[in-house]
């Protein structure tokens, strides 16, 4: 899709569709010769009651007037839905080509905003189905009186990346393999001109990530360990290394310890915090961001088979530390243990690792917030922050040693995860916690929000959850 900003005015820009906001009280700022817009809104038909639609028609281009609600109210994450909803509407009107007229008085990210909601929205995920006749919307534009071309083509940026993140989430485990993972971030690689170095299964034993490899010991595919590594263009980059650890269980089976059948081919989508991480470095090397950045992804199966690692089998992490299997589900800690200390070993100074870990936090907050645990305050914050301007919100939960006490070792020095299930979550935390040392670091778990989320511009499949937060998280840095 073609994605441009204009100062011209939305008629001029030749759009079939022009999207016009309504504020509460406000009327509407630039009218057709006729008056019809605000006549719509006299009699009643616009509203301008967030997300509410009405369709206008004036000399061959269609208006589609879209509710905002109070001006003070809208912020990203609604600008973000009433350009979801706003494209629902000109979609079924067969729209191809879109005009949003920029609301008057919002911030210089709103227009990023309206980008990201049309392009997430407009998403579909095709590679399996027959050809319909859907018409692709051709072109978006968003006019305003003042220059906004570098918020829209940070909004495209961003979006793209994050459609094709969406791609690698619903594809399914079969050709979503960690070897197909890999080539992906060769391909990056190569296209932007990052470091790119991938670990297969001898490499990852011969590196002493035991933990990783017992993971991948059951799967006839071969683990990925996946290293990208993005230097600015410009020199004087002089803040933090930041690591983004992203767990990529392509499918998750659990292992011997199996899950029920009930729902199971949902576990393709165990490896989204490492596809998030791809997507992040992705976009923040297009918006060449002034900030040095590690992206470590940890990708394999977690299968059943003669081989596969079984409870009570003690595996040495690369730290050193010797861990008793006790459930072969609880492999996403496994694997990103291993990935944090190589992470680390690479040079990270900051850290987000990012994991659809556990079902607990399912439970907890449901598809609203992702779980958020660390041990810096000030790293915990700008994290949330990021979240709060990406719309994926996070919450913070405690950790704290009456928690970690759980994973005490029996026959090594700590166990994967206690038998009575007791606050899954933040033990799940505790255990990773013993693998950073005093680097800075953040876990997120996106197990409730990295699929079927419900938002109006991602409601079904993968939606990318928290690669946007990071590409935000590495833009805040910079500022
Ligand atoms: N991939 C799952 C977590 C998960 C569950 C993600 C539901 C998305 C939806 C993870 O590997 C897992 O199985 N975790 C276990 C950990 C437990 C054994 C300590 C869990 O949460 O049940
Ligand atoms: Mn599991
Ligand atoms: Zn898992």
């Amino acid at each position: 899709m073609k994605v441009s900003a204009t100062t011209e005015a939305p008629r001029s820009t030749g759009a079939d569709t022009v999207v016009v906001g309504l504020f509460d009280g406000k009327g509407i700022p630039h009218d057709f010769e006729d008056g019809s817009l605000q006549a719509l809104v006299d009699s009643g038909e616009a509203r301008s009651k967030f997300k509410s639609l009405a369709v206008s028609h004036f000399e061959g281009t269609r208006v589609v007037l879209v509710g905002l609600g109070a001006r003070e109210d809208f912020d990203l994450e609604r600008a973000r839905i009433a350009a979801a909803v706003a494209l629902g509407r000109a979609r079924e009107l067969r729209a191809r080509t879109l005009c949003w007229e920029l609301p008057h008085k919002v911030s210089d990210d709103h227009p990023a905003a309206l980008v990201e909601g049309t392009l997430l929205a407009a998403y579909r995920f095709t590679r399996y189905k027959k050809a319909d006749d859907d018409p692709v919307l051709e072109a978006l534009t968003i006019s305003a009186h003042h220059d906004v071309a570098e918020a829209v083509e940070r909004g495209r940026v961003v979006a793209e990346a994050a459609n094709v993140v969406r791609d690698l989430q619903n594809t399914p485990a079969n050709d979503a393999t960690p070897t197909m993972l890999a080539e992906h971030a060769r391909a990056l690689a190569s296209e932007l001109g990052l470091e790119c170095d991938v670990l297969g299964r001898e490499q990852i034993r011969a590196a002493g990530m035991g933990a990783f490899a017992a993971v991948a010991q059951g799967a006839v595919e071969d683990p990925a360990l996946i290293t990208l590594k993005y230097t600015p263009p410009t020199p004087g980059a002089t803040g933090p290394v930041i690591g983004l650890v992203g767990k990529a269980v392509t499918f998750d089976t659990g292992g011997v310890s199996i899950k029920p059948a009930k729902g199971m081919s949902d576990m393709k989508f165990d490896m989204s915090g490492g596809a998030a991480v791809l997507g992040a470095i992705e976009a923040i090397a297009r918006l060449k961001l002034p900030v040095r950045v590690i992206a470590v992804v940890g990708a394999t199966e977690n299968v059943v088979g003669s081989g596969a690692v079984k409870p009570g089998d003690i595996v040495r992490a690369k730290t050193g530390t010797t861990i008793e299997v006790i459930n072969t589900d609880a492999e996403g800690r496994l694997v990103l243990c291993d990935c944090l200390a190589h992470a680390i070993d690479c040079g990270a100074e900051r850290l987000v690792d990012i994991a659809t870990l556990t079902g607990g936090i399912v439970t907890t907050f449901g598809s609203v917030h992702a779980g958020l645990f660390g041990t810096d305050d000030d790293w915990c914050a700008a994290v949330s922050a990021a979240g709060d301007a990406s719309g994926e919100r996070v919450w913070r939960l405690p950790l704290d040693a009456e928690y970690a006490k759980a994973l005490d070792g029996r026959y090594g020095d700590l166990i994967n995860s206690n038998e009575d299930r007791k606050a899954t979550s933040i033990t799940g935390a505790e255990f990773l916690r013993k693998f950073v040392g005093d680097t800075p670091w953040v876990h997120l778990d996106i197990a409730g929000v990295a699929w079927n989320r419900g938002t109006e511009y991602a409601a079904k499949g993968g939606n990318a959850f928290g690669m946007r937060l990071m590409v935000e998280l590495a833009r805040g840095l910079t500022a």
